[in-house]
């Protein structure tokens, strides 16, 4: 069924990764509706908003409606089981009290939607602002609003949390650094909050997602490039977020395009792309998710030869029973830290869905910007019947943000 919705593609090789892409994602995908991280790799035996959220989405974009709704039940239903702990958390702050680190609502559940006990570093505020970018994707890409209406209560509850808590120190997407302020998690806010004043018409809301916009743009270091943190200067490969797909700043945007080729440049590892300069983790590798996200930011500016190359890069990292891990390179570039981790939790993830999710994006952006040339031919059309799913997916899929819809700049 996917494979034949992919249509026919003047690369059949691209074509057949990006299927494989699809089925691992529906293959990741338990019976609750949450996707399992990594299948593989017992350590990440649980779901979380983050990666969850890009996989809907990445699955709408794949015509797969409906694993794309179940995980986002799933979502609701997680929430509304700790509705009390998420409100609590949202008057504590807003009666002006501290955040409590081990009381606040988890960035991952366990399969079943319970939350887990563990000292696993769980204050990160990025994935409900991403879970709510990806609802109201979905609903527009979907028309579904009857879901919306459904989930009501969840997304309400996570849209007044973030407006609470969104721009508080927390744990950055890395599950690190909780005392900082890290410039992508108040990108996912921004995305989080203008999101929620679609589906719940909250001017509040909005208000609040304009405040994090400015918040985002003050970020900017003497470099000329956005920040990491407020404790790093640097850049994090996840500032690319700030432009797709939360647009909280505009693609071209001159300090947007700075820390795009300072990311590019700096965080360069073999033809693909780190998380940071000083990461440590598995050995600091390069992650085919952010070489992937550097091609969907490429493609957004209409650089389809950037884009591709990153394309061709991720490519050549799904193994031969179609697995596409979540590092590659850190045993050569860092043998020390790298065997750390192997001796506390094993070798790396070999096959992440989140990985799948983004190269499954950019060859969605690839697609519909511009199908590959065939073999010595130049090609600018849709070949014939190709990809399927809607097609209003990326026009709606970012809530329209003051500073502008970031995916259609550029090339269209
Ligand atoms: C990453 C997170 C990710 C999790 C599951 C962690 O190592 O830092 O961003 O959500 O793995 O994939």
């Amino acid at each position: 069924m996917t494979t034949e919705r992919l249509g026919t593609q003047a690369n059949p090789e691209r074509q057949a990764l990006a299927a494989t892409s699809i089925r691992s994602m529906l293959d990741h995908q338990v019976s609750s509706g949450a996707f399992i991280a990594a299948r593989e790799f017992p350590p990440y035996h649980y779901s979380w908003l983050r990666d969850g959220s890009f996989i809907a989405f990445a699955l709408d974009l794949a015509g797969e409606r409906e694993a794309a709704e179940r995980f986002h039940r799933w979502v609701a239903t997680a929430i509304a089981r700790i509705a009390p702990a998420v409100r609590e958390a949202t008057e504590r702050r807003l009666m002006g009290q501290e955040n409590v680190a081990a009381e606040m609502p988890p960035a991952r559940f366990a399969l079943d939607g319970s939350v887990t006990l563990d000292d696993w570093p769980n204050f990160q505020i990025d994935g409900y602002g991403t879970w709510l970018w990806s609802l109201c994707h979905h609903v527009g890409c979907w028309d579904a609003g009857p879901l919306a209406g459904e989930l009501a209560e969840s997304a309400e509850l996570a849209g007044r949390y973030l407006e609470a808590v969104g721009q508080d120190p927390c744990f950055d997407c890395w599950e690190e650094s909780g005392t900082d302020v890290h410039t992508s998690t108040l990108a996912c806010v921004y995305g989080g909050l203008a999101a929620a004043s679609v589906l719940t018409g909250s001017t509040h809301a909005r208000r609040k997602a304009e405040e994090v916009a400015d918040n985002i743009a003050s970020r900017v270091s003497n470099g000329g490039t956005f920040a990491k943190s407020s404790a790093h200067a640097g850049v994090d490969a996840s500032l690319l977020w700030l432009a797709v797909p939360f647009g909280a700043v505009e693609v071209q945007d001159p300090v947007m395009a700075a820390t795009a080729s300072a990311i590019e440049e700096g965080l360069a590892l073999d033809g693909g792309i780190r998380r940071y300069k000083e990461d440590t983790y598995y050995g600091g590798g390069a992650w085919p998710l952010l070489t992937a996200w550097l091609g969907w930011y490429r493609a957004s500016q209409g650089d389809l030869e950037a884009a591709r190359r990153c394309a061709s890069e991720v490519e050549r990292r799904y193994d031969s029973a179609g697995r596409l891990p979540e590092q590659v390179g850190g045993e050569t570039r860092d043998p020390t830290d790298y065997l750390l981790w192997v001796g506390r939790w094993g070798e790396p993830a070999a096959d992440l869905t989140w990985s799948h999710a983004m190269y499954f994006v950019l060859w969605d952006q690839l697609n519909k910007r511009a199908p590959d040339p065939p073999p010595g031919g130049d090609s600018t059309r849709r070949p014939a019947g190709a990809p399927h799913p809607p097609k209003q997916a990326t026009m709606q899929a970012t809530p329209q943000p003051r500073r502008g819809p970031t995916e259609k700049e550029g090339s269209e």
